[in-house]
């Protein structure tokens, strides 16, 4: 039975996926290692050393700089990053989360934030939404990031709750991964062939629709 519901936050809930990208593409132009919407996709769910990593990877340029380099580059991009978040307001909820959320409570669900950002407590907060979720999981405290499970067998356990017990949500590759491989149903937002691991997955937020999920989960 259904009885958590753990959300991704970066591009499920608003959509801030897209200054992550904006941020890592101004970083990558400044370095010398331009990329694109498709080389982004890989970068959805990873935390900012990991996402750094993968950038400088796709660069041949692993070895190019040192870690305190490497630290000031993260930063450089997380301060930029910090620009663009401080203007979202609650108008920045993608649509038919508000509703998606509402009907979660009013069902009895217990919610949970299983994102990798750092910045993800502000972002909910200038959203409006923190009261909805009862646990957040702190990435800090993760030996693994995303695509591992860690994070949302961490949320599940903090719910008190078991993993077969949730649905997770998640738009990244490597968030439905870690979610599958937590052992929990999973829920994509995004397209047929970005979501293809996903067990069900919607095209867009406003799609979410908890009947179904219910349905869907209680069907696996
Ligand atoms: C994830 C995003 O939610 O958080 C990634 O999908 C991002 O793009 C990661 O790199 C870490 O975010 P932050 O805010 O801690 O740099
Ligand atoms: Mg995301």
């Amino acid at each position: 039975v259904l009885k958590g519901v753990i959300f991704d936050l970066d591009g499920v809930i608003t959509d801030t996926a897209e200054f992550h990208f904006r941020a890592w593409q101004d970083l990558g132009e400044k370095i010398a290692i331009p990329f694109d919407r498709e080389f982004n996709e890989k970068l959805k769910g990873i935390s900012r050393m990991d996402s750094l990593e993968r950038i400088l990877e796709h660069g041949g340029k692993n070895n190019a700089y040192t870690i305190e380099e490497k630290e000031a580059l993260a930063k450089e991009k997380n301060d930029d990053y910090v620009e663009l978040i401080k203007e979202i307001t609650p108008a920045d909820i993608l649509p038919g989360v508000k509703k998606f959320l509402d009907d979660c409570l009013a069902a009895g669900l217990k919610l949970g934030l299983a994102s990798a950002s750092k910045n993800g407590p502000a972002i909910l907060e200038n959203l409006g939404l923190t009261d909805y979720f009862e646990i957040v999981v702190d990435p800090a405290s993760l030996a693994n990031g995303k695509p591992d499970p860690e994070i949302f067998l961490k949320g599940a356990e903090m719910l008190g709750l078991t993993p077969a017990e949730c649905v997770g949500v998640e738009d990244a590759e490597a968030g439905v991964e870690s979610i599958n491989g937590a052992g929990m149903f999973s829920v994509g937002v995004g397209t047929a062939d970005s979501m293809k691991e996903a067990d069900m997955f919607v095209e867009n937020t406003a799609d979410l629709d908890l009947e179904a999920i219910i349905k869907a989960h209680s069907g696996k």
